[in-house]
């Protein structure tokens, strides 16, 4: 359809489409009609792939002085803020597709780091490019000996995430050369580097609170098993992964991997449009998944899975969510209001994990807990189903990982989605800086007071931790538990 775009009298955008494309009323069909109905002007935005721009708004004044209308959506339930071709969600229907592929069937076939392939460069390798791409993951898995210091220097307790969140940033000192991001060799490597090491930095992390000696990466060993390694190797010359659980950790890192436009992968987005290194715009989206709604969700799912207890205390569990005095942790999703496709692909691997390590009985207490919930008025009226995390954090325990490490283990396959989705918007003509508009509500033009003239107007919180003077000889006090 031939198409002209030009601007009416009182600058709204007209899309004007030809005889084919145009309603009886002479106006585009692919056009939204507006009527500003403070000044009675008429608009018609253009629709493209189901959206209009935003910026089409800000032509709608009441007068020339008026800054023009806004969209105002904080928490982007509405907004799409890029364009991708990396993951494709339909909420409704439960489906989940990286770069075309359904995740079922990349689960079943692939491994994650040919996933990890897919989702950076947009097809799956072939063998020589599978071969080449192992090679490079594998030789750039160790980290510089000074990151291990500053590892060492963390308090003997400090939350693994903390440090992941830290260390990551602290990559960008020990390549500078990443803040060419218009080079695209740099970009590689600085995606390579950060999917090798972040397995190390993470088990580093883990080995740091047990006060173990950290353990090198160990080459021979695949993606997976070299992460196992890590972590578990005691005396043992070499270290053996279990096959069952290498395979299990690789889906559940393969389901993972990408979850398009989510927190941390806005925040990875958002950061980076400001042009800063991959190595920092990653540290933001390490930071966001930090949070309990996000990356978090699944520590509190087997918090509270230990909370319940029995099977008993589901019945009052679900009354007390119901009365807002709980949340049921690893359900609901702000996209799928159906079964997130990822959960049902874990459990079918909670059994194959537990043949190894031995069932955890918390796993009847999430089966009759999720049963309970499907079957209640509340959940189906809210769309609420189970989510990646409702099963994730029973598998994590199985591998003896403590609750605070499994965000962690969330953390170290979506580096493959961050680097991906910045990748993209490196290279997106559309990309500017993220910068957001605010609706202000707060005051205007108030008189200066001298400071002793100023009355108490804010009180400042009071309590413990209001000021906090820290003794390192007193050790943690009770509050500051993790
Ligand atoms: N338990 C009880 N009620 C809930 C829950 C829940 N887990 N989730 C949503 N609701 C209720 C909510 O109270 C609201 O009810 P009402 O309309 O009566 O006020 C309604 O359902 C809609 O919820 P919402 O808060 O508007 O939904 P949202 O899209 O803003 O939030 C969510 C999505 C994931 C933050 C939320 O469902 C939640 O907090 N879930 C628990 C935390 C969790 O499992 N997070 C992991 C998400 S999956 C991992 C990832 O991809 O990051």
């Amino acid at each position: 359809m031939a198409e002209q775009e030009q601007q009416d009298a009182s600058g709204g955008v007209l899309t004007r489409g030809d005889a084919e494309g145009v309603t009886p009323q002479g106006t585009a069909k692919d056009s939204l009609s507006v009527t500003d109905n403070r000044t009675g002007e008429q608009y018609e935005v253009e629709i493209t792939d189901g959206t209009v721009k935003a910026m089409d708004f800000r032509q709608m004044k009441v007068d020339e002085d008026d800054f023009g209308l806004m969209a105002y959506d904080p928490a982007f339930t509405n907004t799409a803020h890029c364009r991708s071709d990396i993951t494709y969600i339909d909420g409704e229907a439960g489906v989940l597709e990286y770069r075309g592929y359904p995740i079922g069937r990349l689960c079943e076939e692939s491994t994650y780091l040919e996933v990890a392939h897919l989702l950076i460069y947009g097809e799956l390798p072939n063998q020589d490019q599978l071969n080449e791409w192992i090679f490079e993951i594998t030789h750039h898995t160790f980290v510089h000996e000074n990151i291990k210091k500053f590892v060492e220097g963390f308090r003997y307790d400090a939350h693994p995430m903390g440090m992941l969140l830290a260390t990551v940033g602290a990559l960008s000192t020990f390549y500078p050369d990443a803040i060419n991001i218009d080079d695209e060799t740099e970009r590689h490597m600085a995606g390579v580097r950060m999917i090798a090491k972040m397995p190390t930095l993470a088990a580093f992390a883990y080995r740091h609170n047990l006060g173990l000696p950290y353990i090198y990466p160990d080459n021979d060993l695949g993606y997976p098993g070299n992460f196992l390694s890590m972590m578990y190797k005691m005396t043992e010359t070499k270290y053996e992964p279990d096959p069952r659980l290498e395979r299990a950790l690789d889906v559940l890192w393969i389901l993972h991997a990408d979850h398009e436009q989510n927190c941390s992968t806005a925040a990875v987005r958002s950061v980076g449009s400001s042009q800063v290194d991959p190595y920092s715009a990653v540290a933001a989206g390490v930071a966001a998944l930090y949070g309990p709604l996000h990356g978090g969700a699944n520590e509190q799912v087997l918090r509270m899975l230990e909370r319940i207890e029995t099977t008993d205390n589901i019945p009052d569990f679900l009354e007390g969510v119901k009365n807002r005095d709980e949340k049921l942790m690893g359900f609901g999703h702000r996209v799928y209001k159906n079964y997130d496709p990822r959960a049902e692909i874990i459990k079918k691997h909670v059994d194959e994990v537990f043949e190894v390590t031995g069932k955890n009985p918390k796993l009847d207490i999430a089966v009759e807990l999720e049963k309970r919930a499907l079957d209640d008025d509340y959940f189906a009226e809210r769309k609420l189903y189970p989510n990646v995390d409702f099963y994730s954090g029973l598998i994590y325990e199985a591998l003896q990982l403590p609750k605070d490490m499994f965000t962690v283990m969330f953390a170290i396959p979506r580096t493959s989605g961050w680097v991906a989705q910045w990748l993209e918007m490196t290279q997106d003509e559309e990309t500017k800086i993220a910068r957001p508009r605010q609706v202000y509500s707060g005051a205007r033009q108030r008189d200066y007071q001298p400071v002793a003239d100023r009355e108490q107007k804010v009180d400042p919180p009071t309590g413990v931790g209001a000021t906090t003077v820290i003794d390192p000889a007193a050790g943690p006090t009770p509050s500051e538990g993790r």
